[in-house]
């Protein structure tokens, strides 16, 4: 099956990542955002990465220029009717996906994929949602998408071999390397990534140290680029707590329980970078 035309739904900081790295990887893109604000700025985050570029000398100015000609917003889902492939990246609600999912198979050509960049709901079950459950797959973009190698494929209960190689495929043209993993509450990357940041939490949540120290003793004993805690903020503290309950959820084993001070935090609209204020503040 070929790729040509792809629809990216939701324009977040994946969205966009995913839509920016499409498009410069020679795909047609449409971007569409239930919210025509999130639209606008990921729309307006993309051109503003693609022109950085060429300030670096990295892309000449005539490839930025195609490259945003081939960078579309769409104002409706059922411009996916024109898509060899959708790709999701809204928020990490298994009633949203599946509602979203059951939408795009009704407007989405026979032949299209239906891909997700959940970071931890089960693709069989975002699959059952819809008529397609074998071209249904998790293609797990890591962030910045722009910066990551790493592309996690994670296949459904009922996903065909068709549908795998077509997402690998595209993952190399993508420039990125792809893992196959099972479909399993986490996949890989955030059954050992989230652990971990949710323990950071924890650490300040039992007064261990201060949150910056926290980031130290991470990024100059263990040289991770990022601390924990910043990390937490960048990836956005409601999606790593949706993360948790997944695990928690899924696994049912008390060590994943998510940390209060995570709840209390999202529970005050405390996102991490996204809404200005978490660990941190980015006022
Ligand atoms: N979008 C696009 N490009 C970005 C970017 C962004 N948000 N942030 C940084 N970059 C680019 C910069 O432009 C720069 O590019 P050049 O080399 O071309 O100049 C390059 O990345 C390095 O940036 P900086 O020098 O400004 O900063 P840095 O060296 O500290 O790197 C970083 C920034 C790449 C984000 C680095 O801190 C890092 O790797 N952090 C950890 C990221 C990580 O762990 N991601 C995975 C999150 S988990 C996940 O994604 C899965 C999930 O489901 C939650
Ligand atoms: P985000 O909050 O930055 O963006 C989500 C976007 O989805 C928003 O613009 C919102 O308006 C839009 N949206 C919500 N419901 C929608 C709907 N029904 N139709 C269309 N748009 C809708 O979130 P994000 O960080 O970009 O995460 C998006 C997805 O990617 C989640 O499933 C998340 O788990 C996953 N993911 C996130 C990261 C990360 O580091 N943040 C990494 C990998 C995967």
């Amino acid at each position: 099956m070929s790729i040509s035309k792809v629809m990216v739904i939701g324009a977040g900081q994946m969205g966009s990542g995913i839509a920016q790295v499409c498009a410069q990887s020679g795909y047609e893109v449409l971007l569409y955002d239930v919210s025509d604000i999130s639209l606008d700025n990921g729309m307006a985050r993309i051109e503003n990465q693609i022109n950085r570029s060429v300030v670096k000398g990295k892309i000449s100015g005539q490839d930025a220029k195609e490259t945003l000609k081939r960078l579309q917003p769409a104002s409706g889902l059922d411009a996916v009717k024109s898509c060899d492939i959708a790709i999701e990246a809204v928020v990490e609600n298994m009633e949203v996906k599946k509602k979203l999912f059951t939408d795009l198979d009704e407007m989405a050509p026979a032949h299209a994929v239906l891909a997700t960049n959940t970071s931890s709901l089960p693709i069989t079950e975002i699959a059952a949602a819809t008529e397609r459950p074998s071209q249904v797959i998790g293609m797990h973009f890591m962030n910045p998408v722009p910066v990551m190698q790493l592309v996690e494929i994670i296949r459904g209960l009922q996903t065909s071999d068709q549908t795998y190689e077509a997402v690998k495929g595209m993952a190399e043209r993508l420039g990125k390397i792809s893992v196959q993993v099972n479909d399993n509450p986490g996949f890989a990357a955030n059954r050992i990534l989230m652990p971990m940041i949710n323990e950071a939490i924890y650490a300040v949540y039992e007064g261990v140290t201060s949150p910056e120290d926290i980031d130290n003793v991470m990024k100059l004993g263990m040289n991770h680029p990022m601390g924990p805690l910043t990390l937490a903020d960048f990836i956005g503290l409601d999606t790593c707590l949706y993360i948790m309950e997944v695990l928690h959820d899924g696994l049912g084993d008390s060590k994943y329980r998510p940390c209060p001070l995570l709840r209390k935090y999202v529970k005050a609209g405390w996102l991490g970078r996204k809404s200005g204020r978490g660990f941190y503040s980015y006022q």
